[in-house]
Order: C-alpha cells, then structure tokens, then sequence
C-alpha cells in the first residue's frame, strides 16, 4: 500500500513512563520500513511551539533505547498551548498559542503528529484536530486511567515496582510487628494500589474510587492480630480520601510551564498515624513516589509498547487520522479522539485532573475488586 505520510513526528508529553523510548523506536523502525521520515519534537508541546525537533533514525538517535528509561525526546508536564501562561506588561495572562504550532507543523510538513500521552495529552491533541493537523495518540500513564483503551504503556512497570517494594515491606513489617502502609501513585484511579495489592499479598488497599471508613481499615488489622498475626501491609494510592472528607495536598504548582495544577501526597501518612491509634501496632509511611516511573520497563510494557509504536504508525500509513490507538480485549484497535476526551469537548478549556477529564477509574464490577474482596483484602469499606 502507498504510504498516505511522507514525514511524521512524535512528541511525548506529560510525565515520563518506562516505555516512552520503545514506542518512539517502534515508531521508527516501521516508519523506515514504510519510507517514511520520522523526527521527535523536544519536551513535548512545547517543541511543537517553538518548533524544536530533531531527525530520528533506527541507525543513530534512535538506536539501542528499548530497554532505556525516560524519553530520549524528553517529556512535558502541564503544558497546554491552548491556555498557556505567559507574562504581558509584567502580569501573567493565559493565551491560546496553537495558532503558532499549527503553522509549524504546516510549514514544516509534518503529515501526522503522533502523541504519547495521558488524557490532558489526548484532550490535546483532539483539539489540534479540530485545527486541522493529523494526529495519532498513543495511550501513556502509569495511572491507567485513559479512556476507551484497557491498559497505557507504562502501567505494568509502576505495578511492578510497587510489588517490589510491597514483598520488601513484608518482611520488615513481619520482622517488626508493624504496619507498613505503602503510598503509590494514581491520582484519580486506583489502578497501580488495587493490582499491586493483590500481587504483593497486601492486606489493605484504599483507592479515589472506594472513600475509606478507617475503622474498617483498622478492623482488618484486628481480624490479623485475633489470629496472632500482628503485622499488616497497606497499600494506598495518592488519591485516595477518607469518606466525606478531601483528597490530601502538598501544593498548587506551576513548574513554569504555564498550567497550574495539584500536587498530591500525604494520605499515606495519615492513614499509618490513624491505624497506629487504631490497632496498637507500630505503622510506618513509605511513599514510592517517582521510582514508579523510572528506569528500564518491563517486558510486558516493552512488548506493548512496541505493539502500541507500530500500530500507531500503521495507521498514519493507511491514512487513519484524529484516533486514539488502544488495546480493546486483547486487540489493537483505534477510537476517535472524540470518544476518547467525552464530554471535555470545549477547546483549550481544562486539563487533566478535573471533573470535566474524561477518565478510567476502577469500576466496582472489575474482576481485580471483585478478586480482592474473594481473598479478604479489605478496601477500606
Ligand atoms: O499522572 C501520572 C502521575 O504519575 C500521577 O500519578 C502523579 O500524581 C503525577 O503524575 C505526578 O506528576 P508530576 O509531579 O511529574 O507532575
């Protein structure tokens, strides 16, 4: 079939996953093999802004990265060229500069932009849609939380990693008749908390989606130490708050990049001190933070990746524009953008994180709630 794009480029946007450089690679090898170029605009919308790209090639830039953590293109949080920040006769205004990027991207040539991203990403590239630019979406996050695919390339390795620490915790929390409560990431969807319990063999999981009752919480506990087991580990994601109460918040932040958004922290915390009072036993915070998203991935995550890189590119090929590539029953498929953002329809309006983003959250029906209620882990309810 004759290629419908003569020259592509990626962009990688929000924060960084493991597996960012093996969809990249993926997407240049079966670019080569298609002849088409492939360039990678730097630190994500902001290269589309101010035009900063580089040539990528399977023989140099994009060589040996498979198994490499980060992105060789880096990677931009909060950046919306739609509502972007920036400071006119000293005072801070909000303004749409996709015009700009739009004329890049036409001036230059590029016939499809390929995003790497979470939902604000996806919200993003939707609304360059509507500008006219051909874009392709490859779903990233190791919350899990994108709409209209069942899993994003770098989930499988933040699982992994809170396993890890999970089996760690076990044994110092056994060796010191305490509890051990792990806070990882997943700021509106329980994702990372709730499979990582079930693989760490931890007994309690609070996730956004489940508002906790601690006294439940500590009654698991109880239920341990009737049975002489006077040790507990507890997973808690990032988002996750107590019934009729807040999520907790470290700060409102910038990062000078023109969105402000929340970050979150500290529930981890709460919970080791409440369950401390509760039950007796010593408890202990250990927050996994950005470990989550480092380093090499998984094999499962290089595999997808890889899957997720060439369907992509696939689909620029066949002339499959404004789509989000996904994973739908064990299937590569594309939806519409459209679908993908729901009801966030309005351009440039928000950012991920909203009431308005059009998320993947647990559902109470998922076989992972149902399978840790089967094996007792309680959820905080
Ligand atoms: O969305 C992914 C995520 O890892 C969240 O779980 C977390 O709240 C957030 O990114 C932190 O991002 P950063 O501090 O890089 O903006």
């Amino acid at each position: 079939m004759e290629s419908k794009v003569k020259k592509v480029a990626i962009l990688a946007n929000g924060g960084d996953v493991s597996g960012f450089n093996a969809v990249i690679r993926a997407i240049v090898k079966t670019a080569e093999r298609n002849h088409v170029e492939c360039y990678g605009f730097i630190d994500g919308y902001h290269g589309l802004l101010k035009n900063n790209y580089i040539r990528l090639s399977s023989a140099d830039t994009a060589s040996g990265i498979l198994a490499k953590g980060g992105s060789i293109i880096s990677s931009s949080t909060n950046a919306n060229v739609f509502h972007y920040k920036v400071i006119e006769d000293g005072k801070e205004v909000y303004k749409d500069l996709s015009e700009q990027c739009v004329q890049n991207v036409k001036e230059d040539g590029f016939d499809c932009i390929f995003t790497l991203g979470g939902d604000s990403t996806q919200k993003s590239a939707r609304d360059f849609s509507l500008r006219g630019i051909n874009v392709i979406g490859v779903p990233k996050t190791i919350d899990n939380d994108v709409a209209c695919t069942d899993i994003t390339f770098g989930y499988n390795t933040a699982v992994s990693v809170a396993t890890e620490a999970l089996d760690r915790l076990h044994t110092t929390a056994e060796t010191h008749d305490r509890i051990m409560v792990l806070e990882v990431m997943g700021r509106e969807a329980g994702w990372i908390a709730l499979e990582s319990a079930i693989a760490g063999g931890a007994d309690i999981a609070l996730i956004p989606e489940i508002p906790y009752d601690i006294e439940k919480a500590a009654e698991a506990i109880k239920r341990r130490q009737a049975i002489g087991k006077n040790f507990a580990v507890v997973v808690v994601s990032e988002g996750a708050f107590p019934k009729g109460g807040e999520v907790s918040v470290v700060h409102e932040r910038d990062g000078g990049k023109g969105v402000i958004n929340i970050q979150l922290g500290g529930v981890g915390e709460k919970v080791a001190e409440a369950l401390e009072k509760l039950t007796g036993l010593t408890a202990r915070c250990n927050v996994l933070g950005y470990m989550q998203r480092g380093g090499t991935p998984t094999a499962f995550d290089r595999v997808l990746s890889t899957k997720y890189g060439a369907k992509a590119m696939e689909f620029a090929v066949q002339g499959k524009f404004n789509v989000l590539t996904v994973l739908k029953d064990g299937k590569l498929d594309c939806v519409s953008l459209e679908e993908v953002v729901g009801n966030n329809k309005e351009i440039g309006a928000v950012q991920g994180g909203t009431p308005e983003s059009n998320v993947r959250v647990v559902t109470m029906d998922h076989d992972l709630v149902k399978t840790a209620r089967d094996i007792g882990i309680s959820l905080g309810d």
